[in-house]
């Protein structure tokens, strides 16, 4: 017997662009979206996939494009439909939302953030402080207080914008050498160290704290995952970096980590699983915020290349949920029609990579499904 429910609202968009849908698949989606009792209760109306997490698992999101938002109601429709979390994967780093110091271009992200929160879904924020994605302006200050002055502007009236409405924010994004201890210092070479030195970083965490108390406050960084020395310098140096931000008196609620997987490397799960429980030692939680598969070293065709992305995936999985159960699984997008990967590293054989859960034509890779039964599992 199905329980009867209102029909969900039609999202902003739907009602000025698409044609209206039937009650049932109103009624469906609003049902998936009550949890996992509503979904008991249509279980006979035929198989629906759990599009949202139950209260036991671990959600799971995605990273949204405001490019693609407008134009391809598919993808709009995956993200709905396949999301706890939904964030504006570029629309709020400093670049895109401050294309000169007078501006603040909220509305592609409100539109995403808000839309996201019109379907019952879940949101965050990417990134206050990140060394890529700057704009000229803001690189041509050489003063170290005129620096200090733009950057907690920035985050006071960017948190204070959107307060309530993000759940958590990767408050500093890649501050950490991409070899630190090697050729390069501990800390990145960006125009933050360079004009506030390693104090941007307390900065930007304690501006946040204060700008909207009810976020959490993330540090966000990449090649955490993997085994070797260079990964277990990355993973002492962010346990460091936690400790000093917490020595000195600034909440650090989680880490966020990436999780950019490639498939031809080994995950180092014990690693993971040790660097989850030091975090949960110091109260510091953890998430996957990037989550996507780079194949470009992987020979073969979309089964080997498949087939090693299941088990990058699940050995990723294994070593985070060993270490702490995880906040949130994130992917850095949905579909392998969008994604920087092919851009960033395209296969040698001039393949189509396969980095994101639903492939070019939104259908599921075979791994989804079983990063979906990991995380309802909880
Ligand atoms: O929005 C402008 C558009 O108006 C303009 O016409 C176009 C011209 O090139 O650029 C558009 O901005 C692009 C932006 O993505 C939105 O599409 C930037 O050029 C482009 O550099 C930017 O790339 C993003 C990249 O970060 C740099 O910000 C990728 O989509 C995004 O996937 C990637 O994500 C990063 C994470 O933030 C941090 N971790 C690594 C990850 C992958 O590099």
């Amino acid at each position: 017997m199905v329980i009867a429910a209102e029909p969900a609202a039609l999202d902003a968009v739907e009602r000025t662009t698409l044609p209206s849908h039937s009650a049932a698949s109103l009624t469906r989606r609003s049902l998936l979206r009550s949890g996992a009792g509503a979904l008991a209760a249509v279980a006979g109306a035929g198989a629906l996939r759990p599009a949202r997490a139950a209260p036991a698992s671990v959600p799971f999101g995605a990273a949204i494009q405001f490019e693609m938002f407008d134009i391809d109601a598919a993808y709009r429709h995956a993200f709905r439909d396949e999301c706890a979390i939904v964030l504006p994967m570029n629309e709020l780093k400093f670049g895109l939302l401050r294309p000169s110091r007078e501006q603040f271009l909220f509305e592609p992200a409100d539109r995403l953030v808000d839309w996201a929160l019109s379907n019952g879904q879940r949101s965050r924020g990417h990134t206050f402080v990140w060394w890529s994605t700057n704009p000229d302006w803001l690189e041509a200050i050489t003063d170290e207080a005129e620096a200090e002055r733009v950057l907690v502007d920035h985050i006071e009236r960017t948190a204070d914008h959107f307060r309530g409405r993000l759940e958590s924010w990767d408050v500093v994004n890649e501050v950490m050498a991409h070899e630190p201890g090697g050729r390069d210092g501990p800390l990145r070479d960006s125009f933050w160290l360079q004009r506030l030195g390693p104090r941007h970083i307390p900065l930007a965490f304690g501006t946040a704290a204060r700008a909207d108390p009810s976020a959490r406050l993330v540090i966000n960084d990449y090649d955490l995952e993997f085994a070797g020395d260079r990964y277990d310098r990355r993973r002492a140096l962010t346990l460091d970096l936690v400790r000093q931000l917490q020595d000195a008196g600034h909440r650090v609620d989680a880490v966020g980590i990436q999780g950019h997987l490639y498939s031809h490397l080994k995950i180092d799960r014990e690693a993971l699983a040790r660097f989850g429980r030091d975090l949960k030692v110091l109260g510091v939680g953890l998430l996957a915020t990037e989550l996507d598969v780079i194949d470009f070293q992987v020979p073969g065709g979309p089964d080997e290349i498949d087939e090693a992305a299941r088990v990058v995936v699940s050995d990723f999985l294994d070593g985070l949920f060993a270490g702490q159960r995880p906040e949130a699984v994130i992917a850095w997008g949905l579909t392998d029609r969008y994604s920087w990967v092919p851009d960033a590293m395209p296969r040698a054989d001039g393949s189509p990579s396969r980095p994101l859960p639903l492939d070019r034509d939104y259908r599921p890779k075979p791994w989804f499904a079983d990063v979906r039964q990991r995380l309802t599992q909880g």
